[in-house]
């Protein structure tokens, strides 16, 4: 029956020879000297202390995001705003944002789509399919968007750099596209004056400076 008052509980006092077992136990315990010899860390790969059968890397629940990972800004990180290519550069314009862009491209495109992107790169010399020039109309006048995209997700034969190039990058690049773009069609009255004047004087003067 239960002790309807557990304060009342009376314990048998322990006896001398159990005491003794107790104290022998103590002081062998402490003449082992684990300290933090053995501690409770989880070790990633190894089984769980905690609940068995499972790996003590657990995964990672659902939704989370690392720091500084957060990806809030669909057009940034798409191209697309509501499903609708962008075509603006989500940040800025710079010099420095097309040097990079520049430098970004002739490492990264330039081996298929040319230095100057007229599909002519030296992988295409070498038997690669050869994509199509940024200078015709079609491509001259899709959204900014659409270059970051065909980085982001590929297009046809051409494959993705999404983890070669960061996304900042894919925009730089994208920028500098353009610049390409309108090195080669530029309207006559968009120069100032004195360049025009060289336009109109003979081919040997006029000869345009071959892209770097
Ligand atoms: C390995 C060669 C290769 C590299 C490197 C490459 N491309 Fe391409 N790219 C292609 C080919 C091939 C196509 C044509 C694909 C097709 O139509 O199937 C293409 C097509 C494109 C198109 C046209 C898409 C359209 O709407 O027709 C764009 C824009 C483009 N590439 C941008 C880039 C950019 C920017 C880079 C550098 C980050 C790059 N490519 C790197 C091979 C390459």
């Amino acid at each position: 029956m239960l002790n309807p008052n557990p304060m009342t509980d009376v314990r048998r006092p322990m006896s001398v020879s159990r005491m003794l077992v107790a104290a022998g136990l103590l002081v062998v315990a402490a003449g082992c000297r684990q300290d933090m010899h053995n501690t409770p860390t989880a070790q990633p790969l190894r089984e769980s202390h905690f609940v068995k059968g499972v790996s003590s890397a657990r995964p990672l629940v659902e939704g989370t995001i690392a720091r500084g990972t957060l990806q809030d800004d669909a057009a940034f990180f798409t191209g697309k705003s509501d499903a609708v290519l962008v075509d603006a550069l989500p940040f800025p314009l710079t010099a420095e944002v097309l040097d990079r862009g520049e430098q970004r491209y002739n490492i990264y495109c330039a081996p298929c789509h040319g230095v100057s992107g007229n599909g002519d790169g030296m992988i295409v010399k070498r038997g690669f399919r050869q994509p199509p020039s940024y200078h015709v109309d079609r491509l001259r006048t899709l959204p900014l968007g659409h270059y970051y995209d065909v980085m982001t997700n590929g297009f046809g034969a051409m494959p993705d750099y999404r983890a070669q190039i960061a996304p900042r990058d894919r925009w730089a690049i994208a920028a500098y596209v353009r610049a390409l773009q309108l090195s080669q069609h530029a309207p006559a009255s968009e120069f100032p004056q004195e360049e025009r004047d060289k336009l109109s004087k003979p081919a040997a003067a006029a000869a345009p400076g071959g892209h770097k």
